[in-house]
């Protein structure tokens, strides 16, 4: 598909899969009950590795990761056990009297749906597999399942090109899994699901003392051969026709999304600045393209349906979203340079593992619980590009934050934003001064570029507002009845959205970047909401409050809000952030007591 024919796909996907009060984006109107998707991926007929279930108390502070780095853990048995307990692993069963218990992971999922599955690159580990090769982690068990084996040589040759230790992590999405509940709009949500797997692993290897950065010279053909998922079906013709016949060769096929490098975070004794640890990363991509072509697969995936349901809305944006190219360029972003991120005013002694158990969404958040304006503003500054976390992406940040501040100690409610692209952000904010005013919030950290947005009366609005547009943006910003309502009515009417603390949409720059960056910048706005909202929930648990991710909401309500009527910005992602109130009438079982644990 060309370049162009793949911008438009792509545009077209996200117009037809925004929500409105009137239409929802097409779904299937019902649960298909006979179809559930297994959540499970397995692969049949492969060697089984037990991974270690560690202490979660054994782990760093959770505060500490945001300031100075753990010694580097050695690579080994109990390393690779850590780095997928604490980040993608079952986190608790729950059950309802009277109904089966069902699994809930460390990451979170839209709907507990969980279309994302991962995969391990990894030399021979001495007490777990004597040769090197490619897993796939199962969650359900705490185990690998070996899918190819990668000789000694291979691996000599990959090593090459990485002066430490290190492992390759691979993402992939099953769209169906999402699409069986949530239709055409699923692909957004496995975008942001990745996005919170991608900040789960960043934690736990922070806990280890490594880091993560992603791949880029590979094409998603590249990443198949690697990760041995499926292959796309292509055409070469470009007209509507054609392309709307084009599907993904299996419903239940795995799209590979991302390959991700593990290395120790080596810091120089007397900068403090990282060690390099590779240079670029083209030679290790070649490396793994020519040491996996040929290479035999071990096991077949299960069945997760009987019957599937089409989504060519899905497939026709999956194919768009593919990258052919093995060498995308992407915006300068060199972590090296980057300032250090402000560790926030806490040093609280729950140990990290903990807290990534911890983590649970909410559906009921208590009104009187209001969240102290310390722990407000560590929450957004962590929630900032310079943090850890966001040098697994390679996309420079693109994602502001509008919030709806209900109950946060001394703020006045209202709409508020937290610029986190500092440099890119002069549109949003010529965009939004049509309506508002940007009021510097007094006393906010430094860190923090933080306004509090008041809205103009209609004669103070610029002459350039058209007419039509006026009466939708005059809300009265300063009422905290009508920003509640405001924010559960733009989330789908969830009241969780203005009950909590304080909720909010994350705004990404949109189709400038997609003109310039081409469609792979879709997923990848997806993958900064997705780890924004990771660190807010772990954020949340760290303060005894709770997080939840929010991917219904009425996309254009909340643009009119701000007064956006281009697509030049995008919410992508709402969140919210409360006091629970935790369903008594559930059960909680331990995430492995089937296994006996
Ligand atoms: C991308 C995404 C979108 C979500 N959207 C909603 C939502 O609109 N409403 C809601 O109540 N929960 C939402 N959730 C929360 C999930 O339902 C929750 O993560 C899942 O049930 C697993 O539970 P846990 O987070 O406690 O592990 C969302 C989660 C994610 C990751």
């Amino acid at each position: 598909m060309k370049d162009t024919d793949a911008l438009d796909t792509i545009l077209r996907y996200h117009a037809q899969t925004k929500h409105h009060p009137d239409r929802y984006a097409p779904s299937l109107g019902y649960m298909d009950w006979e179809n559930q998707p297994v959540p499970f991926r397995w692969f049949n007929n492969t060697e089984k590795i037990d991974l270690f279930h560690p202490d979660i108390r054994q782990t760093p502070g959770y505060d500490a990761l945001f300031g100075s780095i753990p010694d580097p853990a050695p690579l080994d048995a109990v390393f690779i056990s850590a780095l997928f307990y604490h980040s993608l692993a079952l986190a608790a069963w729950k059950q309802a009297s009277g109904s089966r218990p069902w699994s809930l992971r460390i990451n979170p999922s839209s709907g507990a749906l969980y279309p994302t599955e991962s995969y391990l690159i990894s030399p021979g580990i001495q007490g777990l597999y004597d040769t090197g090769g490619l897993f796939h982690y199962d969650p359900m068990h705490h185990r690998l399942e070996r899918r190819c084996r990668i000789p000694d040589p291979a691996w000599a040759d990959l090593s090459s090109h990485v002066n430490s230790s290190f492992l390759i992590l691979g993402l992939s999405s099953i769209f169906w899994r999402e699409s069986w509940k949530y239709g055409a709009r699923a692909l957004r949500y496995c975008h942001l699901d990745v996005g919170h797997a991608i900040g789960c692993i960043s934690f736990a290897a922070r806990a280890l003392g490594w880091k993560l950065s992603m791949l880029t010279h590979l094409s998603h053909e590249d990443m198949n051969h690697i990760l041995g998922t499926g292959a796309m079906a292509h055409t070469t013709g470009d007209d509507h026709h054609k392309r709307s016949q084009m599907k993904l060769e299996h419903p239940e096929q795995e799209v590979p999304d991302a390959l991700l490098l593990l290395t120790p975070d080596q810091r120089d004794a007397e900068s403090g600045l990282p060690k390099p640890t590779h240079g670029p990363d083209e030679g290790l991509c070649r490396a793994l393209k020519a040491r996996f072509s040929g290479l035999t697969f071990e096991g077949a995936p299960n069945r997760l349906s009987r019957e599937h349901h089409e989504w060519p809305l899905i497939d026709d944006a999956a194919l768009a979203l593919a990258r052919t190219e093995s060498t995308p360029t992407f915006p300068d972003k060199d972590p090296a340079n980057a300032p250090i991120g402000w560790p926030g005013h806490f040093d609280r002694p729950d140990p990290s593992g903990v807290i990534f158990r911890k983590r649970r969404s909410v559906s009921t958040m208590d009104p009187e619980g209001i969240l102290a304006l310390d722990t407000f503003y560590t929450m957004l500054a962590r929630t900032l590009p310079e943090q850890f976390m966001f040098d697994a992406l390679v996309l420079p940040a693109q994602v502001s934050l509008v919030l709806f501040v209900h109950r946060v100690e001394s703020l006045l409610p209202g709409l508020y934003i937290l610029i986190r692209n500092r440099p890119g952000s002069e549109h949003l904010i010529k965009t939004l001064k049509t309506t508002y005013t940007l009021e510097p919030e007094p006393n906010c950290p430094e860190a923090l570029e933080f306004y509090r947005l008041c809205a103009r009366s209609q004669a103070e609005q610029p002459a350039d507002v058209p007419d039509q547009w006026r009466d939708s943006i005059l809300i009265d910003t300063s009422n905290p009845e009508t920003i509640q309502d405001l924010a559960s009515r733009i989330s789908c009417h969830q009241d969780i959205a203005g009950l909590g603390a304080f909720s909010l949409g994350m705004i990404a720059r949109f189709e400038p970047l997609l003109q310039s960056m081409g469609p792979l910048a879709y997923p990848m706005l997806f993958w900064e909401c997705g780890l924004i909202g990771q660190v807010l929930y772990l954020e949340a648990t760290a303060a005894g409050f709770a997080g939840t991710g929010i991917g219904c909401f009425f996309d254009d309500m909340m643009h009119r809000l701000l007064g956006i009527h281009t697509i030049s910005f995008q919410s992508l992602y709402h969140f919210t952030v409360g006091r629970p109130i935790i369903d008594s009438r559930l059960k909680s079982l331990a995430p492995y007591h089937h296994l006996g644990r």
